[in-house]
């Protein structure tokens, strides 16, 4: 055990933890922000999506000791409001259908937007391949990315 001091969504916290337990066990299950969801565990599907530094990263594989110098948010702290336009966009298309996947689909999304303002359908394809959603929301989901860019833009 130790004590870790993490930045989470702009706010410094305290934990007390094994430092190699996975990030996403100590925002869920210490910090009490449920958003960020478990599916695989092994870094496959993408449902655990949180940005450490601004880049999309699966917190079921990083152990909690390696992102303590890092600012990392989920999507409780992607906006303040629901407002982000990622979120604007996801609501337009209606995007979500049982909703487990989608909390690490819009981290992944915003993340690709900052980078990558403009992306063109391969890059969203790419950029999005990896985030499983078993309810099949692909389409609405490509089409969401593109209407957030032209919100962003
Ligand atoms: S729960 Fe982390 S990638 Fe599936
Ligand atoms: S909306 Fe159900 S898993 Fe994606």
């Amino acid at each position: 055990m130790a004590t870790i001091q993490l930045t989470i969504n702009g706010n410094q916290r305290s934990v007390d933890v094994d430092p190699e337990m996975p990030l996403l066990w100590v925002i869920r299950d210490e910090l009490k922000l449920v958003g960020t969801k478990y599916g695989c565990g092994i870094g496959a599907c993408g449902a655990c999506t949180v940005h450490i530094d601004g880049i999309a990263m699966r917190s079921c594989s990083l152990p909690v000791g390696e992102v303590k110098n890092s600012a990392v948010t989920t999507i409780e702290g992607l906006s303040e409001n629901g407002d982000h336009p990622v979120q604007l966009a996801w609501l337009e298309h209606d995007v979500p259908q049982c909703g487990y996947c989608q909390a690490g689909q819009i981290m992944t999304a915003a993340s690709l937007l900052s980078n990558s303002p403009d992306p063109d359908d391969a890059e969203i394809s790419a950029s999005m391949n990896g985030n499983i959603c078993r309810c099949g929301t692909y389409t609405r989901i490509h089409a969401a990315v593109k209407t957030a860019a032209q919100k962003l833009s």
